[in-house]
């Protein structure tokens, strides 16, 4: 299958082909939120590499640190110290549009799936895609291939409001590869489907990492579903308390 091509050459995150610079690097990164004049520790020194082609699981409980982890390696906020680099690249020397187009080489998968209610699963996946400038034709092709690849070839008419939990993170990942994302960004993918679905859906993006090569950055506090990666990193008041590697 060739649904996914990591290098775009012209791309600011670009791919290194040598694949000798880390895809990910965190390096003493901290973040405080301010709550009116209270401020509130997220992260406290985080020091992290993510090598291309890897699965990492990050875990930890609830109000340790993950999602605002992740939203800082997916560009989504700034950190309060420390740098965050994406195939090399300082994400803070970059400026608005560079920042907008490291984001779409990204694709991000959040628990509560954030479909558009009128769109179909196609018309989902082909929204990134009419972003970028692609003919309609071409975008419907590439959403039915895309869908086909995620298990929904019968489900492409259906509306979210139409589809189980499992299909619309489906579709939500099938979307989140329409733009040949660098690594994808899970946010507790599994955190809204019965057990059942969550480990159909584990299959699919372990295959996703395996076979196509996609990077993945998963968040969960489920010990069974963290088991698909190949590695994890445990969370604690804001820093690494653990790392355990296959
Ligand atoms: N926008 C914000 N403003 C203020 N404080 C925040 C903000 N976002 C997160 N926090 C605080 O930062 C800490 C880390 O939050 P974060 O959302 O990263 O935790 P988490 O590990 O993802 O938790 P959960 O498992 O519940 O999703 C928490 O104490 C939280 O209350
Ligand atoms: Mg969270």
């Amino acid at each position: 299958m060739d649904v996914i091509n990591i290098s775009k050459s012209e791309q600011v995150t670009q791919s290194n082909s040598a694949n000798d610079i880390p895809l990910i690097e965190l390096e003493n990164l901290e973040k405080q939120y301010l709550m009116g004049n209270v401020p509130v520790d997220a992260l406290c020194g985080v020091n992290l590499t993510v090598n291309h082609g890897e699965f990492l699981a990050i875990l930890g409980p609830s109000g340790s640190g993950k999602s605002t982890m992740l939203n800082l390696i997916g560009a989504l906020d700034k950190p309060s110290k420390g740098v965050v680099k994406i195939d090399g690249v300082n994400l803070t020397t970059l400026n608005n549009s560079q920042l907008a187009r490291i984001r779409q080489r990204i694709g991000f998968v959040f628990q509560f799936f954030n479909l558009i209610p009128r769109l179909n699963a196609r018309e989902s996946v082909e929204l990134p895609l009419s972003i970028q400038g692609i003919s309609r034709s071409e975008r419907r092709k590439k959403a039915e291939h895309l869908l086909e690849t995620v298990g929904l070839k019968d489900r492409i008419e259906h509306k979210p409001a139409e589809l189980s939990g499992g299909e619309r993170q489906r579709v939500a990942i099938a979307r989140a590869l329409a733009n040949e994302p660098n690594f994808l960004l899970l946010d507790e993918p599994t955190g809204k489907i019965d057990s059942k679905t969550a480990k159909d859906l584990m299959t699919l993006i372990s295959n996703l990492n395996k076979e196509e090569g996609v990077t993945m950055i998963m968040i969960t506090h489920d010990e069974r579903i963290a088991k698909y990666a190949s590695r994890q990193i445990h969370l604690l008041d804001g820093k690494i308390v653990k790392e355990v590697s296959k």
